[in-house]
């Protein structure tokens, strides 16, 4: 029989020289259009955390949230929207992160999240790992526990999550 994540990775669509020349852009709206695939992924990415007590999760800004959303309901936890600078109205902490070329700042509200709360952070894709630990420094210096962050997609040529394991983060994946 196949290995159990081959549905996903052919859910998943491949746009050559998107947005630029030469990358292969995987492209998750076919997954999340097809009904099993989506609610595969997302029932794989919940099932480690059903039994580990988590409070939130936190998705980043912008496929993170559709992914992090539908997880957070499955573990019947909160969620958390980590967005870029200057979309959340209340008060927020704030970092600095590295992109493939150049860099960007994203936010937190201050009150998200309370010290001591487990949280799962989710996205659609780690590539360089620049986006995850932003969204990493910012929950653990509001004194979060990140009990795991949660991909469906890595791209592991990037070396994104062994970036994340270095700090410390147990890492899940479903299609490499
Ligand atoms: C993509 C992706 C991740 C990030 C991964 O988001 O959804 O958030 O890049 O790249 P990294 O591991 O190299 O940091 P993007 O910045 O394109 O934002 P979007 O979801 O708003 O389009
Ligand atoms: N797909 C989606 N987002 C991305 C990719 C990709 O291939 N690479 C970096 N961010």
């Amino acid at each position: 029989s196949l290995p159990p994540n081959d549905d996903l990775a052919a859910a998943i669509r491949t746009i050559p020289d998107y947005p630029k020349p030469g990358i292969l852009f995987r492209d998750i709206t076919t997954l999340l259009g097809d009904a099993r695939a989506f609610g595969r992924a997302i029932d794989a990415l919940a099932e480690p955390f059903a039994a580990a007590g988590i409070d939130k999760v936190a998705g980043i800004e912008a496929r993170g949230f559709i992914i992090g959303g539908a997880v957070a309901h499955r573990l019947a936890a909160g969620f958390v929207p980590i967005r870029k600078r200057g979309k959340l109205p209340h008060s927020t902490v704030r970092v600095a992160y590295s992109l493939e070329y150049g860099i960007d700042e994203m936010e937190m509200h201050v009150d998200a999240v309370r010290a001591g709360e487990r949280v799962v952070l989710v996205d659609d894709l780690i590539a360089t790992g620049g986006t995850a630990q932003g969204a990493v420094t910012l929950l653990r210096d509001m004194g979060a526990e990140i009990a795991a962050a949660a991909f469906v997609i890595d791209l592991p040529d990037l070396g994104g999550a062994d970036k994340l394991r270095g700090l410390g983060v147990d890492v899940h994946t479903l299609v490499a």
